[in-house]
C-alpha cells in the first residue's frame, strides 16, 4: 500500500477537494503541503457543504491533518475556518490539526500588499488577493515571520524590525503610510495563544506516521498550470504545486510520495487572467459554465470555460509527476450533441505537441481540436462503470490515450458517493 499526492493536473479547481475527501476515508493522514487560503476545496456530503481554504480535507473525516511548512498560513483566516467547520458540526482541534511550527505567516501587510497590485495595470494578475505572493516573497527573502515565533515574545520584536525595514522602505518610496511595528506586534500577541495549541512538527509527525505503517494523502492545493516553474508564468500562484513539492512542503523524502493523481475536469476552467487557449468565449462556454456551476469557491469570481486540453495535461502529467488521472465533471458533459478535444496546437506554420514556455507565444496558439460524439444522456450521480453511456467510456479512453495516463478515479456529481474507482490509487 503506498501514500497518495492528489494534485490539480489544470488551473485549480478540478474537484481536488471532494477527490481527496473520498480517499480520506482509508487514509491515517491528510497534509497539505503548498499554497495557502487562495486554496478553495469543496466537499459535498449528503445535505452538507463545506469550503476549506487552509484545513486540510481530512478534517472532515476527523482524520489527522497537518499543515505542513510549504504553506503560508493568515492565522486569523485560520481561525475562521476552524470557527466555521466547527460551527458546522465537525471538531478541529489540536488532537486532529497540526501546524508545522515552520510554516510562514500570511500578515496584514501582504494581503494589503496584494490588493493594491491588483488595482494596478501593470502588475494585475488576477490573484485571490489573500497576500499568497507577497508572504511567499518574504519567505526567500528571508524576512518572515514564521509559526514558530509566536512562542517567543522577546525575540519577536527583532524579526517584526527586520521585517519592515524592507516593507516600510518600499511603502516610503510608493509615497504610502508606514506599517506600525508596535500594531503588528500587538496583532501577532493578541492571536499567538488562539493559535499555539495547534503548533507541532510536521517532518516529525509523518516519521511517526511512516515508521507506525500509516497511509498518507498529501493533499495539492491550486495546479501544475499554476505551478511558479512549470505554469503559465506570470500568470501563476508563488509556489511549486507539482508533486515534487510534497517532499519539501511537509519534511519527508521524495520516495514516500507514492502513488501521484493528477486531477482533471472532463473540460478546462480558469479563473484569473492569462493565456487560455482552449477558451470558449460564447455559448459553449456559457452552457459548461452554468452546467459546471464555475464560479470561484473563494473569490465568488465567474470562472472562464473551455474545451478539454490533452497537450496541457499530458504536459503536467509529465512536470507534474502524475501516474494517473481521477476525471471530475464528466455530467457537466452530458447534453453535449458533438465534444471538442484539443489535440494540439497551430502556431504560425508549426503544429506544436506542447505548451511553449514564452508567453507571447502562448497567447498566439491556435487549438487543432478532435471532434467526438456527445452521449446525450444522464450520468449524474452513476457510481459504476457498467452505468455510463458507450460514448463517455469512449471519451474517457480516448483522453487516456491522448494524455498517457490512466484514469483511476471518475466524479459524476459534487458529492463524495458519486464516485467510481477504475483502480485504486492506494495499491500503487
Ligand atoms: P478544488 O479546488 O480542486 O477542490 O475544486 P473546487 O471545490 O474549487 O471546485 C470544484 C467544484 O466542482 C466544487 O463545487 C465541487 O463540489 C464540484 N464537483 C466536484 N466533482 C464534481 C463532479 O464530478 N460533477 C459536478 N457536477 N461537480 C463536481
Ligand atoms: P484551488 O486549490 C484556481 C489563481 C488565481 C490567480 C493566480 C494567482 O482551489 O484549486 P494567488 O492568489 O495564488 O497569488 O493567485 O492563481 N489561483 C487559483 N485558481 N484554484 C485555486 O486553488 C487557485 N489559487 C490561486 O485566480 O489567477
Ligand atoms: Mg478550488
Amino acid at each position: 500500500m503506498s501514500n497518495v499526492a492528489v494534485i490539480g493536473a489544470q488551473w485549480g479547481d478540478e474537484g481536488k477537494g471532494k477527490i481527496i475527501d473520498w480517499l480520506a476515508n482509508r487514509a491515517e493522514v491528510v497534509v497539505r503541503f503548498q499554497g495557502g487560503n487562495n486554496a478553495g476545496h469543496t466537499i459535498v456530503v449528503g445535505d452538507k457543504t463545506y469550503k476549506l481554504s487552509l484545513l486540510p480535507s481530512g478534517v472532515i473525516q476527523g482524520k489527522r491533518s497537518i499543515i505542513g511548512n510549504g504553506v503560508v498560513v493568515d492565522p486569523w483566516s485560520l481561525l475562521d475556518e476552524i470557527g466555521r467547520v466547527c460551527a458546522a458540526g465537525v471538531a478541529v482541534t489540536p488532537d486532529v490539526l497540526v501546524l508545522a511550527e515552520n510554516a510562514v505567516l500570511v500578515l496584514p501587510i501582504h494581503r494589503e500588499l496584494d490588493a493594491v497590485r491588483e488595482m494596478s495595470n501593470t502588475s494585475k494578475l488576477g490573484t485571490t488577493k489573500r497576500g499568497i505572493g507577497p508572504a511567499y516573497e518574504d519567505k526567500v527573502g528571508r524576512r518572515a515571520i514564521r509559526v514558530v515565533d509566536l512562542k517567543d515574545f522577546d525575540s519577536l520584536p527583532a524579526k517584526v524590525d527586520r521585517l519592515l525595514a524592507h516593507h516600510n522602505a518600499l511603502r516610503r518610496g510608493a509615497g504610502a503610510d508606514e506599517i506600525d511595528g508596535d500594531k503588528l506586534l500587538a496583532e501577532l500577541k493578541e492571536v499567538a495563544p488562539k493559535i499555539l495549541p495547534y503548533v507541532g512538527s510536521s517532518w516529525r509527525e509523518l516519521d511517526a506516521a511512516r515508521r507506525a505503517g500509516k497511509r498518507v494523502l498529501f493533499e495539492g492545493a491550486q495546479a501544475v498550470l499554476l505551478d511558479i516553474d512549470h505554469g503559465t508564468y506570470p500568470y501563476v500562484t508563488s509556489s511549486n504545486t507539482v508533486a515534487g513539492q510534497a517532499a519539501a512542503g511537509a519534511g519527508i523524502g521524495p520516495k514516500q510520495i507514492g502513488y501521484v493523481l493528477g486531477i482533471t475536469k472532463s473540460y478546462t476552467t480558469r479563473v484569473g487572467e492569462g493565456p487560455f487557449p482552449t477558451e470558449q468565449v460564447n455559448a459553449t462556454g456559457e452552457m459548461l459554465g452554468s452546467r459546471g456551476n464555475e464560479f470561484g469557491t473563494v473569490t465568488g469570481r465567474k470562472r472562464r470555460c473551455g474545451w478539454f486540453d490533452s497537450v496541457l495535461v499530458r504536459q503536467t502529467a509529465i512536470t507534474g509527476g502524475i501516474d494517473g488521472i481521477a476525471l471530475t465533471k464528466l455530467d457537466v458533459l452530458d447534453t453535449f450533441e458533438t465534444i471538442d478535444v484539443c489535440v494540439g496546437y497551430r502556431l504560425g506554420d508549426q503544429v506544436l505537441d506542447y505548451l511553449p514556455a514564452d508567453a507571447v507565444a502562448q497567447a498566439k496558439l491556435t487549438p487543432v481540436y478532435e471532434t467526438m460524439e456527445g452521449w446525450n444522456c444522464s450520468t449524474r450521480g452513476a457510481r459504476s462503470w457498467a452505468d455510463l453511456p458507450a460514448n463517455a467510456i469512449k471519451y474517457v479512453r480516448r483522453i487516456e490515450e491522448l494524455i498517457g495516463a490512466p484514469v483511476a478515479l471518475l466524479s459524476t456529481s459534487p458529492d463524495r458517493d458519486d464516485t467510481i474507482m477504475v483502480r485504486d490509487p492506494f495499491l500503487g
